[in-house]
C-alpha cells in the first residue's frame, strides 16, 4: 500500500503579510527545485494570510489549507469562516480538531464530526487533529484516548481521498518532548486498526496518518520512517523555510 507523504505546516497564530509572504516564497522556491517531489506538501496560515500566501505559492506544488472552519457555509456566525469561503480563497484542506482548538475554543468530537462534513460537502479535505494529554499518556490511556477521539470526530463518510488523520500527542506540542518512534508506530497502527473498524479495512489502509508534535529536521527522519507514518503536521519548524524542507529532504 503506497500512502504519499503528506509534510504539512501549521503555522498557527503567526506571521504578518510581510513575514507569511516572504516564508511561502521561499517554501515555493525550494519545492519547485525538488522537481517532481515524492511528497505532497501543505501549508495552513491564518485566515488572515491565505489570500497572499495562495498568490505566493503560484507554480510550485504547495497545496493551501485553512486552520479552522465552521459547519455552516454561511450566515450569522460573528468572527466565523465557513468552508466554501476557504473553498473559493483557493484552500484545498482544513486542520479540523487541532488540540489548541479543543481546548482554547472547547470543540467536542461531535462539533468536529459537524466541521468535517461540512467541509468535504464543500469540497475540502480535512485533517483530523487526535492526541492525548500527559496525564492521559501517564494513565495509560492513550490508545483508549485516540480510539474515542477517531470514533467520535471521524465521520461515517470519511474516506482516504477527503480525510487525513494527525496524531499529536499534547505534551509533544511545541514543548521539544516527543515520544519514542515506538510509542508512535504504536499507536498509529492502533488508530489504523479502529478506522478499519469504523470505515473499513480498504479505506483505512489507504489513509494518511501524520505525526505531529516537536517535529523537527534531527528527528524527522526516525519517525517519517516508521510504516504507519504517512508524514508530518508541523507548527514552529514550520515557520523557517530551511528546517520545513530539511524535515520533507529526509525523506522526499
Ligand atoms: P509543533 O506543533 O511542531 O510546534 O510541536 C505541531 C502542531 O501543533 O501541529
Amino acid at each position: 500500500m503506497t500512502r504519499k507523504i503528506l509534510i504539512a505546516g501549521n503555522w498557527k497564530m503567526n506571521g504578518l503579510l510581510e513575514d507569511g509572504v516572504n516564508l511561502a516564497k521561499e517554501v515555493a522556491a525550494e519545492v519547485k527545485k525538488l522537481g517532481r517531489p515524492q511528497c505532497e506538501f501543505l501549508v495552513c496560515p491564518p485566515f488572515t494570510l491565505l489570500y497572499s500566501v495562495k498568490k505566493a505559492l503560484r507554480g510550485a506544488k504547495v497545496a493551501l489549507g485553512a486552520q479552522d472552519a465552521h459547519f455552516a457555509v454561511k450566515g450569522a456566525h460573528t468572527g466565523d469562516i465557513s468552508p466554501a469561503m476557504l473553498k473559493d480563497l483557493g484552500c484545498s484542506y482544513v486542520i479540523l480538531g487541532h488540540s489548541e482548538r479543543r481546548a482554547d475554543h472547547n470543540e467536542s468530537n461531535e462539533l468536529v464530526a459537524k466541521k468535517a462534513v461540512a467541509a468535504y460537502e464543500n469540497g475540502l479535505k480535512t485533517i483530523i487533529c487526535i492526541g492525548e494529554t500527559e496525564k492521559q499518556r501517564d494513565e495509560g490511556k492513550t490508545i483508549d484516548v485516540c480510539s474515542k477521539q477517531i470514533l467520535g470526530s471521524v465521520p461515517a463518510n470519511a474516506d482516504a481521498s477527503n480525510t487525513v488523520i494527525a496524531y499529536e500527542p499534547v505534551w509533544a506540542i511545541g514543548t521539544g518532548k516527543t515520544p519514542t518512534a515506538k510509542d508512535v508506530e504504536e499507536v498509529h497502527a492502533a488508530v489504523r486498526a479502529v478506522l478499519a473498524k469504523k470505515l473499513g479495512k480498504s479505506v483505512a489502509n489507504k489513509m494518511r496518518i501524520l505525526y505531529g508534535g516537536s517535529v523537527k529536521p534531527a528527528n524527522a527522519k526516525e519517525f517519517l520512517s516508521l510504516p504507519d507514518v504517512d508524514g508530518a503536521l508541523i507548527g514552529g519548524a514550520s515557520l523557517k523555510a530551511q528546517d520545513f524542507m530539511a524535515i520533507a529532504k529526509s525523506v522526499c
